[in-house]
């Protein structure tokens, strides 16, 4: 089978395709399990580290370009996962940019899958910033997602697109509601998000760093490795489990960032949890704030969905990795 990545050299997509090449199958949208013969990574650019597998190839363009998106699908894409974004803070700073690749990108994605058979399955990588306030003190799978964002609501309105497809009978589609995935390796980007991470990762690197938004901010978090891991698990979930309702709430853990620190000095020192530093900075914490923190995600739970430990085990999961030496036993 043919399994198209989009987002597929980014943070998330990049694991996601090794994830795919190690795993060897998935299950299309007739129920047969089917070995990956090839896997197209789309994205702007390539890898720094090499995928190393012959399955995989790039397809390097723009999301928002139609021709180019309907040569990458073409008609034998048998999976889609779709992934590339402009990130929250850039989707907010440029107004056309977020409407032109998140949503217009994702619609043209949908209409290229129509061309396949069997159709093509989907999964989208959707964000708890599809809710925004006023909003419940614990969110549900109930909770009607009031988005007040500029991506959210771009995120939202490809859920609905994913949605209605599915309903169609174009796709088999499925969206999953990230939480803010820790920790992110590598330089800051521009989601609002990027302090969760860099509280985190400077530190460790030996750097200051400066944290955009109060102490007692609460954060809805997962590893990568499980947000790999649910991707795959949303797309071999059988349909009848979607239903009509193609949208889910991911698990997640919730931490504030004090709590984060604490956990930072318990595993690496005062010294290390001693280089972050706060400078509030008002559009960041402002559209921190309008995000839930806290969540009851009983439906992924009942659908089988991976869930991380706690941040403890987020942290040293990274430190394993990225910091070995600092790691205290
Ligand atoms: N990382 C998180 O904390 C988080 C949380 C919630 C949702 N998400 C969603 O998960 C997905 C993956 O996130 P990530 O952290 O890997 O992001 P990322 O920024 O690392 O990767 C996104 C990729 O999309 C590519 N891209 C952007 N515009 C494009 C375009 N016009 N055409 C082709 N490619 C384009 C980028 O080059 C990049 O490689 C995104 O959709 C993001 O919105 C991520």
């Amino acid at each position: 089978m043919k399994v198209v990545v989009t987002g597929g050299t980014g943070f998330l997509g990049q694991r996601l395709v090794r994830a795919l090449c190690e795993r060897g199958t998935l299950t299309d949208s007739a129920g047969r399990e089917r070995s990956i013969e090839r896997i197209v990574a789309v994205d702007q650019g390539e890898c720094i580290e090499p995928f190393a597998d012959s399955r995989v190839t790039y397809a390097l363009g723009d999301i928002s370009d139609a021709a180019f998106v309907g040569a990458a699908v073409a008609d034998d894409t048998d999976s889609l996962f779709h992934l590339a974004a402009v990130v929250s803070g850039a989707a907010e700073r440029d107004f056309d940019l977020g409407m032109r690749v998140n949503l217009d990108g994702t619609r043209l994605l949908l209409e290229a899958c129509r061309r396949g058979k069997p159709v093509p399955k989907v999964v989208f990588a959707s964000s708890v910033a599809v809710f925004g306030q006023p909003l419940p003190a614990v969110v549900t799978d109930a909770t009607t997602p009031t988005p007040q964002t500029s991506y959210g609501t771009q995120k939202l309105a490809s859920e609905l697109l994913v949605n209605d497809f599915s309903r169609k009978g174009f796709v088999d589609g499925r969206s999953v509601r990230l939480p803010t995935i820790v920790v992110r390796p590598g330089k800051p980007n521009a989601a609002a998000s990027s302090f969760a991470s860099g509280i985190i990762r400077e530190p460790l690197a030996g750097e200051e760093s400066i944290c955009p938004v109060e102490p007692s901010t609460g954060v809805w978090m997962s590893s990568p490795g499980t947000a790999v891991a649910a991707f795959i698990h949303a797309h071999e979930v059988p349909k009848e489990l979607w239903a009509t309702v193609r949208s889910l709430n991911l698990p997640g853990i919730t931490a504030t960032v004090a709590e984060m620190i604490d956990a930072l000095r318990a595993a690496a020192g005062d010294a290390v949890a001693g280089r972050v530093r706060f400078q509030i900075d008002e559009p960041i914490a402002a559209i921190v704030r309008s995000w839930p923190a806290r969540f009851d995600t009983a439906r992924a739970t009942w659908m089988g969905f991976p869930q991380d430990a706690d941040f403890a085990s987020i942290l040293r999961d990274y430190m394993k990795h990225y910091a070995p030496a600092l790691l205290r036993k």
